[in-house]
């Protein structure tokens, strides 16, 4: 079938993208599961913006820097801190009932801040976000919302009936779960908004289908992806053994939350009970951008031989803490932890890929006709380490932008070739499916341990030599068998880990997110890690 443009993820760079393109075009939004199935819907801090009179675009753009430990392209900074303010307008103009107090948007505060600045919906903004783009999304004629669909592989001039030499992309194969069909889904353009990659790690707040699909595809098909070392580890996850995914907002500590190390009930530690952050850095503490104070956490669990630690809020007023943050009051209550009165244990889980497939100031990738917004890209603005709340911002701001180029330049794109269908002559079932689960988890696991907050280059070359050793094996999979979601994305978690690891081993220095113990410093000057098909 044939589209005008088609965008691979139905999250907050997806439906902005496909919002500003109905206005013109015909278009199709495709996701694997559920629509609400990314992490947007599960974004609790908010999105930074430079809204109050004391604020300056030029503090808001010094804070991602500073974060970003200046590996953060300058001109990307002022593009999304300047179209900031702009993005929060559309949002409200699409009903997201942000919090106000008389009248005027509430901003809360997160690390790494110098001000206030961050809007939200209590502590739970993505799903109000995620439900005010889907209802606009959804009552648009141009705009066809298709879930359960896997892209798996993007169409290139080699799947054409006649190639021509061209480097368009042309579209994706994609596997309908409703049918158990490939469907062959040409476009003049395709937008990549898929999200991260944080289910290659064994503990993380994003959810299971974040294993970076489309920087694999994007790969794959010759398009260059950088900073992939670059993965942030958020330092509050909750410590539970049955919800093992459960993000802290770090607004908890923006609004007084204090870091402290668990009573040491036989008295086998110093310290218990107390505040450890003075430490780590002193001047902004719990407030530190999150590499350091996840690293400060780890260093402590590490050091005392410790499960969590824990954040205490239970000096704040009861009443302002089950105001500001209901769903998480109520989420812990249920676990038997009331908030408001004793602390929460906590850990440090991988949350956010600041690396992806590089993109300009307008979405392109390297390649004629694919673009890429939100997490699945690398725009130049975080970094060596992403500034909180920064990341739902550049998904509206990348969305847009990537929507008018394609837009602006719709009549020089070319339409696509006869393309040939998805070869179907793979139609045995897998009886294998456990051992796909067991590679997933395997790779999970060497992930977290050797390519962890803290690295080492020895740690790095055993999670490589492991690479190399399970490719083979997924690949015989993936050739031999019929594709199932699972298969699809195991070969793209592979796929993503070996970009992950080898740009680890290729930095060398420690920066931001990339500590390395044999390369303590930081080299004079800052380089992106960019990877070459
Ligand atoms: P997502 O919202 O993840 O959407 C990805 C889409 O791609 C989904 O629709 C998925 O189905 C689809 N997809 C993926 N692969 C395929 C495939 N193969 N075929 C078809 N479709 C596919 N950021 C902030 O700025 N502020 C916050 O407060 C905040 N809180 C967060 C809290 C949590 C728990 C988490 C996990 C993240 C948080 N973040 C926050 C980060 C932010 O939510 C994400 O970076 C952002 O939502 C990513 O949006 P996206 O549109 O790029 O991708
Ligand atoms: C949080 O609420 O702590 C997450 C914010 C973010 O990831 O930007």
């Amino acid at each position: 079938m044939t589209h005008d443009v088609i965008i691979v993820g139905s999250g907050a760079a997806g439906l902005s993208a496909a919002i500003t393109l109905a206005r013109t075009h015909k278009v199709l939004v495709l996701a694997k599961g559920e629509l609400a199935g990314g992490s947007t819907a599960w974004a609790q801090g908010g999105i930074a913006a430079v809204l109050d009179a004391g604020d300056t675009f030029e503090n808001h753009i010094n804070d991602t820097m500073v974060a970003g430990a200046g590996l953060n392209r300058r001109e990307t900074v002022e593009f999304v801190v300047e179209n900031a303010p702009s993005a929060i307008e559309r949002l409200e103009a699409m009903g997201v009932p942000f919090n106000k107090e008389a009248e005027v948007l509430h901003l809360t505060r997160e690390g790494g801040h110098s001000h206030r600045r961050i809007v939200h919906v209590d502590d739970a903004t993505g799903w109000a976000v995620q439900e005010a783009l889907q209802n606009t999304a959804a009552a648009h004629p141009n705009i066809t919302l298709q879930p359960h669909m896997v892209a798996i592989d993007l169409i290139v001039d080699r799947n054409a009936v006649n190639p021509t030499g061209a480097k368009n992309v042309w579209g994706v194969y994609a596997l309908n779960n409703s049918t158990g069909r490939v469907e062959t889904l040409t476009a003049r353009a395709t937008i990549m908004a898929s999200g991260g990659a944080g289910r290659t790690y064994l503990f993380s707040t994003a959810p299971r289908g974040a294993t970076g699909d489309g920087i694999a595809m994007a790969w794959r098909a010759g398009a260059r992806v950088s900073n992939m070392e670059m993965m942030q580890f958020h330092p509050t996850c909750l410590y539970n053994l049955e919800v093992k995914n459960f993000l802290i907002t770090e607004a908890v500590r923006g609004e007084g939350g204090h870091l402290k190390l668990p009573p040491s009930e036989k008295g086998g530690y110093q310290g218990g009970g107390q505040r450890f952050m003075q430490r780590f850095d002193p001047e902004r503490m719990e407030l530190a951008p999150r590499d350091v104070v996840a690293r400060a956490i780890d260093h402590e669990i590490k050091r005392l031989g410790l499960d969590y630690v824990h954040l205490d809020i239970s000096h704040r007023d009861p009443a302002f803490v089950k105001g500001h943050f209901p769903n998480i009051y109520d989420k812990l209550l249920g676990l038997g932890i009331d908030m408001t009165k004793e602390p929460i244990p906590v850990v440090p889980a991988q949350h956010y890929t600041c690396g992806g497939i590089l993109i300009d100031l307008n979405g392109r990738t390297d390649l004629p006709g694919l673009y890429a917004a939100g997490e699945a890209s690398e725009s130049g603005l975080h970094g060596a380490n992403r500034l909180a709340s920064n990341s739902l911002l550049e998904c509206f701001v990348f969305g847009d932008s990537a929507a008018r180029d394609i837009a602006a330049h719709w009549d020089d794109m070319p339409t696509p070739p006869a393309i040939q269908p998805w070869d179907e002559s793979r139609v045995t079932d897998s009886d294998e499916e456990v051992v796909i689960k067991q590679t997933w988890t395997e790779i999970r696991r060497f992930m977290w341990n050797y390519v962890g907050i803290v690295r080492t280059t020895k740690r790095l070359e055993r999670a490589q030599h492991r690479i190399d050793m399970l490719r083979g094996e997924v690949e015989d999979y993936y050739g031999n068998f019929r594709v199932t979601q699972d298969l699809i994305e195991l070969r793209n978690l592979i796929e993503v880990a070996d970009l992950i690891v080898k740009s680890a081993l290729s930095r060398k220095e420690s920066r931001g997110l990339h500590y390395i113990t044999n390369y303590p410093d930081l080299l004079p000057v800052a380089e992106d890690t960019i990877l070459v098909p």
